[in-house]
Parts: C-alpha cells; structure tokens; sequence
C-alpha cells in the first residue's frame, strides 16, 4: 500500500514567524505543503496573495500544492507556475469550461486538480476524471481553517475512490478541512491519497510530532 501524504496548510502558521514555520515542514515528515489562495468573492475570506507565496517557495523544499478558491482561476494560470505551484487545484464551482482549464493547468507543466465543494457531489466528475490528477474533497466550507469536519466525507471519498478503480485513472484524492488523528485513518481506509491539516498542525504544541504521528495512523 503506498504512503499517505501529509500536506500542512500554511493558513494555520505564524505568518510573522512563516521562514520559522516554513523550516519546520521542511525538516519533517510532511510531503506537501497546502497553499489556501482566498479572493473574497468565492469565499467570504481572504488569505494572502503572490507576494507571500513568493516568499514561502523561497524556502519550501517540498512539493508546493496550491487551493485556489477565486472565480475565474483561468486568468493566474501561468502566475502561479511561476511562483512555484507544482499542483493547481480549481473549483469546480469556479470552472465554467472545467476541461479547458484542467488543460491549460498541465500545458503549464503543472498537475491538475479539482476541488469540490461539501454540497457538490463527485458523480459530476463522472465524465472528466481521467483528466483530474487530484480531487480535493473539502470536508468544511472553504474559507476558513479550524472549522469541525462534515462526517458526509466519507461517503464522498468512498464513491469517488469506486470511480477511480472503475474508470482506472491514476487521480489522487486528497481531503481538506478538520483533519485530526480522529478521522485520518478511517479517511485512509475509505481511499484518501492526501491529508490537508492546518491547525490541527500549527495549533499543536509540537508540529513537527503531530506530523509524525498522521504518518504513522495512516500506514
Ligand atoms: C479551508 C482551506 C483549508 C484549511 C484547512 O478553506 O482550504 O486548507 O486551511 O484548515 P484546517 O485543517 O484547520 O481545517
Ligand atoms: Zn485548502
């Protein structure tokens, strides 16, 4: 069985201390780092933009795995090549021509992937998996971190692992929001690829340990 990948979200660190929290991901277990872009018109929030994420893969040395939740993600494709995205995941509520996207996304070099929101389901994905290398499955609201985890995910991650065997595409999937060492394993166990945890991480007295342990309940 392969390894679960653990992606911290930088959301939840210190950003007066980010090279600190940054150094911390990068001498630990994690795989990715999970980076939340927030326009204040998809969501009702807004994180941090280019400047910042410049700075973060200043000093990253892990795969950097970018959440864009913006309308139109179409038009900072390249941008966020540029600043070192290796993944690029779109909504799919943001995505008119969903495919073009997708492969504007890969014509870039980068994989593409496809988040969805807790009340879309991922029979929609049916006819375009092929194309998706990652389904974020978000188990809260996008917008803000340290929200409780919707308990209907696991549904979700069963059947969209179903469609994956079927359809016999490589696609990971990932899970995003109120991931702890209470859901983690049985999200493994129903076909998660990918962890996302923010302050379940950075709220921690000792991250670095919390890391360590997702690895090991998820083996
Ligand atoms: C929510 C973001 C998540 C968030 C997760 O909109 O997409 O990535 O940072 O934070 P936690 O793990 O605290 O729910
Ligand atoms: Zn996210």
């Amino acid at each position: 069985k392969k390894d679960t990948l653990i992606a911290p979200s930088v959301l939840a660190a210190d950003f007066a201390n980010l090279q600190r929290d940054i150094e911390m991901v990068n001498h630990s277990q994690a795989d990715w780092f999970h980076i939340d872009i927030m326009d204040g018109v998809f969501v009702p929030n807004i994180s941090f933009g280019m400047p910042v994420l410049d700075a973060i893969n200043k000093h990253a040395k892990k795969t950097i795995d970018v959440h864009l939740m913006i309308v139109d993600p179409d038009r900072y494709i390249s941008t966020f090549k540029k600043l070192g995205a290796d993944v690029l995941t779109v909504h799919y509520e943001a995505c008119t021509h969903l495919h073009r996207t997708l492969q504007a996304i890969k014509a870039e070099g980068m994989k593409a992937g496809v988040a969805l929101n807790p009340h879309t389901s991922v029979s929609v994905l049916e006819d375009i998996i092929q194309d998706i290398d990652l389904v974020c499955i978000m188990s809260v609201n996008p917008g803000f971190g340290g929200q409780s985890f919707i308990e209907k995910t696991y549904d979700k991650v069963f059947k969209l692992k179903e469609m994956i065997t079927r359809c016999k595409s490589n696609t990971l999937i990932e899970i995003d929001g109120g991931v702890t060492n209470k859901n983690a394993k049985q999200l493994v166990d129903a076909g998660a690829d990918v962890l996302v945890a923010g302050s379940y991480v950075f709220g921690a007295d000792n991250p670095t340990e919390i890391i360590a342990d997702l690895k090991i309940i998820t083996k």
